[in-house]
C-alpha cells in the first residue's frame, strides 16, 4: 500500500495562523504520497479548542478540493483559539494520516473589543515641518501566575513597540501603508515570555511614515491623512486561574510621554538621531518619568480597526560590503554589490556628539553617489554619537533605495564590519524559481526578484528611491503575473485591493493612479493603469485559485469599465482624455516618457476590450448571468469599434508599431485568424526592423514575446530578449544591473545618469517579462485557476542547452526541467498531488499526467536553426547580428564607402535582400562580390 500524508494544513494568507482577520478563514491543504496521478474524493476536518474539545467536525465530505475551502464550522470569535487538522481520501482508495495540527487564533474582530483608545502627547507641534518622534510608556503591576499575554496594537504614524527593555516582534514599518481612514491594520503579538510578576514597563516611539510624513513627488503633501501621531496599545494577559487584565492606552497618568533621539524622520530624507538624546531604560520599570508630559485621546472611528491579511514588513537579509573606495572628489564610498531597498545598521565608536552622515544611492556617476534621480529624497541618516564604547544604531521609521553609501565624518577608519545594509520588504514566502543555460537572462531574472524585493514593501510601489515609492497601478497591473509566480502575493495583493476599491469609490468610480491614492480624488484615470481594477483579480484567481477574490472586486470591476463606457461614448472606442500610454517607449524623448509611437487612443480602447472581458469570465465564473451578458455586448461592440478604427482588412494596425500589434494579439482584437497571422508576421518584421531591439514601453514590453510566440516567431522573441544592445533587457545586464531599470537606459552607454528626471534604477515594471520566461522558456503555465490543471510546454530556443521553472502551487511544488544535449531533449516533469498536467515536448508529442515525476527523452532539432547567412538574406537580418554587422562594415571600409547618407539609405532597407541593397552602391558589382566573400568566411 503506498503512503499518503496530507502535509501542510494552511490558513488562508497568513504564514502563522496568528491573529486571523477573519471569522471564517479558508483552508487550504497539500498532500505528499507516492502515488502517482493522485487525486483527492474526499476530505475531513476536525478543529479542537485548546482544552482539546472538539469544536467541529465534518464527517467525511465527498470533494475534490483542497484549495481554499470555505470554513466549515460556525464562525469564530474574537481571541478564539483552536486547532486544525486535515485528512483525505484518495481516488486510489486510500485514506491518509491525519495531518499535523495547525493552531490558530483569531484577533480581535471588532470595534467593540477594544477598550484601549488612541492617545498622542500633549504638547503642540508645528506639523509643517518633521517633528521629533515621540516617546510614550507607563508602566504597570502584574500578579503571579501570567498564564499568556497578547499585545493588540496599532498607530496613526509608524510604531516600534517594547516591553521591559525588549523590542516587540520583529515587524517593521507597522501598520504598513492602507488607506487608513478606512482600513488600519493592527497587529497581534504572543508577549507571555516578556511579562513578568510585579512591576511592568511598556513603550513604543512613533514615526511620521507615510500617515503625516512629506509623500508624493514635486514636493508632495504632509499630513495627508491627519496631523497627530497617536498609538493605540492593548495588552491582554490571562492568568493560570482563569481571571485576566488588560492594560490599555488611556488618558490616565500612567501614559507619559517625551521626546527623545529621533530628531527628524521622513520616508524619502531619512532619519536624524542624537545618541546624547536617547532615554536609556525608558521600557524598564522605575525609569524616571517625572519630566515627562501627559498623553490625551485621539478621536478615531475603531471600526477602521483590522487584522492583516497578509505578512508583515521585515529585516529579511544582510548585505555586507564588497568595496570600500575614495571618490575622485576624496568622498567615502561604499558599495554594497546590490541595489535594494532598506538601510544601514552600523557599527560605530567615537567622540561624544561626533556626527556620522549616510547618504544612500544607487548608482555612481562619474565615480561620485549618483543622487540627481532621488528628486525631493534627501536619501541621508544622521547618527550623532553618545560617546564611549562601540554604538550599534539602524534607523527605523525610513528607508532607501540604494547600492551606494557616501560615508561622511566617519570617527576613526572605516571598515567593511562596521556597516551592513538590511534588505526589508514583506516577509512574503518564496514561491517560483527559474534558471537557464544563459549567465545573462539568469541575472536578468535575478534583477527581476530585486526589484520585486525593492518593491514589494507593504504596498507595490513603483519605486524605493526617489520622491515617490508610491502604489502606482500601473506598475502592478502588468507585473501581477510574475509576483504571483516569485512569491504568495495572495494576501499581500488581497489587501491593496482592497484599498484600490475604496480608492475607486472615493473617485466616483475612477481608479487612481496610485493606491493608497496620495493625488486627490480629482484625478482623471488612465489605461492600463487604471485597468489594475479588472486584471490584478483576475491574475489572483488565475494563479491562487482563489474565487472569493472576483466576488470581492466585481463591483470595483464592473464601476471601472463602468467609467471607460462613460469615457468612450458611443463609439465604443476611448480617444479622449488623460493617457500614460506606452509609457517609457525608449524612442520617447528622456523629457516626455508619454511620447510614445504607438497612439494613446490604440493602447486606451484595447484595454477598454480586455477588461469588459475579464468581467465577462469573472461573471462566468461568478454565476452572474446578468453582468455577463452585459458586459459580454459592451467588450463585443468595443471590440468591434477598435477592428473598425485601426485594424486594416489584411492585418495591419494604423498606428505601425509594435505595442499596437501586440496589444491586438494579445488582448484577441483581430477580428479573424487571417489578420491574426498577419498581425503577428507583421510584428516580426517591425522587430526585425529594430535589429531585435526593444521598442515598447510599460504596456507593449510585457507582452511582446507572447504576441511574437503566440503567431509562430519564437526565433524574434528569442533575438528580442536575448539582445545586449540598447535598448533591451539585457543591455542593462551587460552594464553590472543589479535591479530593473525604469528607463531601457536609465544609465546611458557613456557612464552617465539619463538626463530624464524619471530615472530610477529599480523598477519592476519591464521586469514583467519573466512571466513569458517561466511560461514558455521553463514551459509552466496554468490552464485551471490555481494550477489546479497546468500545461507543460516548454519551447526552447535562443541556443539555451537548459531551463528549469518551478512553482510551489496551492497544490505544491510543480516543476518542469529540460536539457539538450548530443541531439536529445531530456524533459524532467514534477507534477502535485490533486492536479493534472498536459505535456507537450517539443516535437509536438502530447501526454496527459497526474502527479508525481515524470521525464521524456525525446531526439530534438533546433526548430530556429538556420543556415550561414548570405547575401540574398534581408538587410535587417544580417544588420542585426552583432558578429556579422561587425564584418560587414569592415568589408564597407575595405569598399571605401564612406558615404554615410549612401551607407544609412543602403542599411535602411531593412525589408530587401543585401544583394538588391547593395546595387545603390557606383560599385555595386564590387560590393556585392566582396559581401558575398566575407559573408561566406563566417561559416
Ligand atoms: C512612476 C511610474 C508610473 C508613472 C505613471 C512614474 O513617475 O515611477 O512607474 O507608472 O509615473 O506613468
Amino acid at each position: 500500500m503506498t503512503s499518503t500524508t496530507t502535509l501542510h494544513v494552511h490558513i488562508e494568507h497568513l504564514r502563522d495562523a496568528f491573529g486571523v482577520s477573519t471569522d471564517r478563514p479558508r483552508l487550504s491543504w497539500t498532500i505528499k504520497t507516492e502515488s502517482q496521478g493522485w487525486l483527492q474524493t474526499g476530505y475531513e476536518i476536525e478543529a479542537h479548542d485548546m482544552n482539546g474539545k472538539v469544536r467541529g467536525q465534518t464527517g467525511k465530505v465527498d470533494s475534490d478540493q483542497s484549495v481554499l475551502v470555505a470554513w466549515p464550522f460556525a464562525p469564530l470569535t474574537s481571541r478564539e483559539q483552536l486547532s486544525v487538522r486535515v485528512h483525505v481520501w484518495g481516488k486510489d482508495g486510500n485514506v491518509s494520516e491525519w495531518s499535523d495540527v495547525v493552531s490558530l487564533e483569531v484577533g480581535l474582530l471588532s470595534a467593540s473589543d477594544w477598550s484601549a483608545r488612541f492617545i498622542t502627547p500633549t504638547w503642540d507641534e508645528d506639523t509643517s515641518k518633521s517633528n521629533p518622534s515621540p516617546y510614550l510608556r507607563s508602566e504597570f503591576e502584574l500578579r503571579a501566575g501570567i498564564k499568556s499575554a497578547r499585545l493588540y496594537i496599532t498607530s496613526l504614524g509608524l510604531y516600534e513597540a517594547q516591553l521591559n527593555g525588549q523590542v516587540v516582534g520583529d515587524h517593521v514599518f507597522s501598520p504598513g501603508w492602507t488607506v487608513y481612514d478606512e482600513r488600519l491594520r493592527y497587529q497581534t503579538f504572543d508577549v507571555t515570555g516578556m511579562l513578568k510578576e510585579g512591576k511592568n514597563a511598556i513603550g513604543a516611539i512613533l514615526g511620521d511614515g507615510w500617515f503625516r510624513g512629506r509623500i508624493g513627488f514635486a514636493d508632495g503633501k504632509r499630513n495627508i491623512y491627519g496631523e497627530q501621531l497617536a498609538l493605540l496599545a492593548q495588552l491582554e494577559v490571562q492568568y493560570a486561574d482563569g481571571s485576566s487584565e488588560r492594560i490599555v492606552t488611556d488618558d490616565s497618568q500612567a501614559w507619559r510621554a517625551a521626546t527623545g533621539p529621533i530628531l527628524m524622520n521622513s520616508i524619502y530624507d531619512g532619519e536624524t538621531y542624537d545618541a546624547r538624546l536617547e532615554h536609556s531604560g525608558w521600557t524598564l520599570p522605575g525609569f524616571d518619568d517625572s519630566a515627562w508630559s501627559g498623553v490625551r485621546t485621539v478621536d478615531w472611528n475603531l471600526n477602521t480597526l483590522e487584522a492583516p491579511m497578509g505578512p508583515p514588513v521585515r529585516r529579511i537579509e544582510k548585505i555586507a560590503p564588497v568595496s570600500i573606495t575614495k571618490s575622485p572628489s576624496g568622498k567615502t564610498i561604499v558599495d554594497f554589490g546590490q541595489n535594494l531597498a532598506g538601510w544601514l545598521s552600523i557599527k560605530v565608536k567615537g567622540p561624544v556628539g561626533h556626527t556620522v552622515t549616510l547618504r544612500h544611492a544607487e548608482v555612481l556617476e562619474h565615480g561620485e553617489l549618483g543622487t540627481r534621480p532621488l528628486r525631493f529624497a534627501e536619501a541621508t541618516d544622521r547618527y550623532t554619537l553618545r560617546g564611549g564604547d562601540v554604538e550599534t544604531w539602524e534607523p527605523r521609521f525610513t528607508f532607501h533605495g540604494f547600492r551606494y553609501v557616501e560615508v561622511n565624518d566617519w570617527p576613526g577608519e572605516l571598515n567593511p564590519q562596521d556597516l551592513t545594509a538590511i534588505a526589508v520588504h514583506s516577509d512574503l514566502e518564496r514561491t517560483g524559481w527559474f534558471e537557464t543555460s544563459d549567465a545573462l537572462i539568469n541575472q536578468l531574472h535575478q534583477n527581476v526578484i530585486w526589484s520585486m524585493r525593492g518593491n514589494f514593501l507593504d504596498v507595490p510601489t513603483d519605486c524605493p528611491q526617489r520622491d515617490e515609492r508610491l502604489g502606482w497601478t500601473g506598475d502592478l497591473e502588468v507585473f501581477s503575473p510574475t509576483a504571483s509566480f516569485l512569491y504568495d502575493v495572495s494576501g499581500f495583493l488581497q489587501s491593496w485591493l482592497t484599498d484600490l476599491a475604496i480608492e475607486q469609490r472615493k473617485s466616483g468610480g475612477r481608479v487612481p493612479h496610485v493606491v493608497p491614492n496620495v493625488l486627490g480624488t480629482n484625478a482623471s484615470s488612465a489605461a492600463a493603469w487604471a485597468d489594475a481594477a479588472t486584471v490584478v483579480p483576475w491574475v489572483i484567481y488565475q494563479r491562487f485559485g482563489d474565487r472569493e477574490i472576483l466576488a470581492e472586486q466585481f463591483e470595483s470591476m464592473c464601476a471601472w469599465v463602468d467609467q471607460i463606457v462613460s469615457f468612450a461614448g458611443k463609439s465604443r472606442l476611448w480617444d479622449k482624455g488623460f493617457q500614460f500610454g506606452d509609457w517609457v517607449d525608449p524612442t520617447a524623448p528622456p523629457d516626455k516618457p508619454a511620447q510614445a509611437r504607438t497612439d494613446k487612443a490604440i493602447v486606451a480602447s484595447a484595454y477598454f476590450v480586455h477588461s469588459a472581458n475579464l468581467i465577462v469570465k469573472a461573471a462566468e465564473v461568478l454565476g452572474n448571468s446578468e453582468a455577463q451578458k452585459k458586459y459580454r455586448v459592451l467588450a463585443d461592440e468595443a471590440r468591434a469599434a477598435f477592428a473598425r478604427e485601426y485594424v486594416t482588412p489584411s492585418g495591419r494596425m494604423m498606428g505601425d508599431a509594435e505595442t499596437a500589434y501586440a496589444l491586438a494579439i494579445a488582448f484577441d482584437l483581430l477580428p479573424t485568424a487571417e489578420q491574426r497571422q498577419r498581425a503577428g508576421d507583421r510584428l516580426s518584421e517591425l522587430v526585425r526592423d529594430s535589429g531585435y531591439h526593444i521598442r515598447t514601453g510599460f504596456v507593449g514590453t510585457p507582452i511582446m514575446c507572447d504576441a511574437l510566440c503566440s503567431t509562430g516567431h519564437y526565433a524574434a522573441a528569442y533575438r528580442l530578449l536575448l539582445q545586449q544592445e540598447c535598448p533591451s533587457w539585457l543591455y542593462p545586464v551587460t552594464k553590472g544591473a543589479t535591479t530593473i531599470w525604469e528607463r531601457w537606459d536609465s544609465m546611458l552607454q557613456d557612464g552617465s545618469i539619463n538626463p530624464g528626471e524619471m530615472t530610477s534604477f529599480n523598477h519592476y515594471a519591464l521586469g514583467a517579462v519573466a512571466d513569458w520566461m517561466h511560461r514558455t522558456i521553463g514551459g509552466l503555465t496554468p490552464t485551471e485557476p490555481g494550477y489546479r490543471r497546468m500545461e507543460i510546454r516548454p519551447r526552447p530556443g535562443g541556443g539555451l542547452t537548459h531551463a528549469q521553472a518551478r512553482h510551489i502551487t496551492p497544490y505544491g511544488l510543480a516543476e518542469s526541467s529540460w536539457n539538450i544535449e548530443n541531439g536529445k531533449f531530456d524533459l524532467n516533469v514534477n507534477i502535485p498531488p490533486n492536479t493534472t498536467a498536459l505535456v507537450v515536448l517539443p516535437n509536438g508529442e502530447r501526454s496527459e499526467v497526474g502527479s508525481g515525476e515524470w521525464h521524456w527523452s525525446v531526439p530534438y532539432q533546433d526548430p530556429d536553426a538556420r543556415g550561414p547567412y548570405t547575401i540574398d538574406d534581408l538587410t535587417g537580418d544580417i544588420m542585426s547580428d552583432p558578429a556579422i554587422r561587425d564584418i560587414v562594415m569592415s568589408a564597407f571600409d575595405r569598399l571605401k564607402v564612406r558615404d554615410k547618407f549612401m551607407l544609412t539609405m543602403l542599411l535602411g532597407e531593412r525589408n530587401l535582400p543585401f544583394r538588391q541593397a547593395l546595387r545603390i552602391l557606383p560599385n555595386d558589382d564590387e560590393a556585392v562580390k566582396v559581401m558575398s566573400d566575407a559573408l561566406q568566411s563566417m561559416k
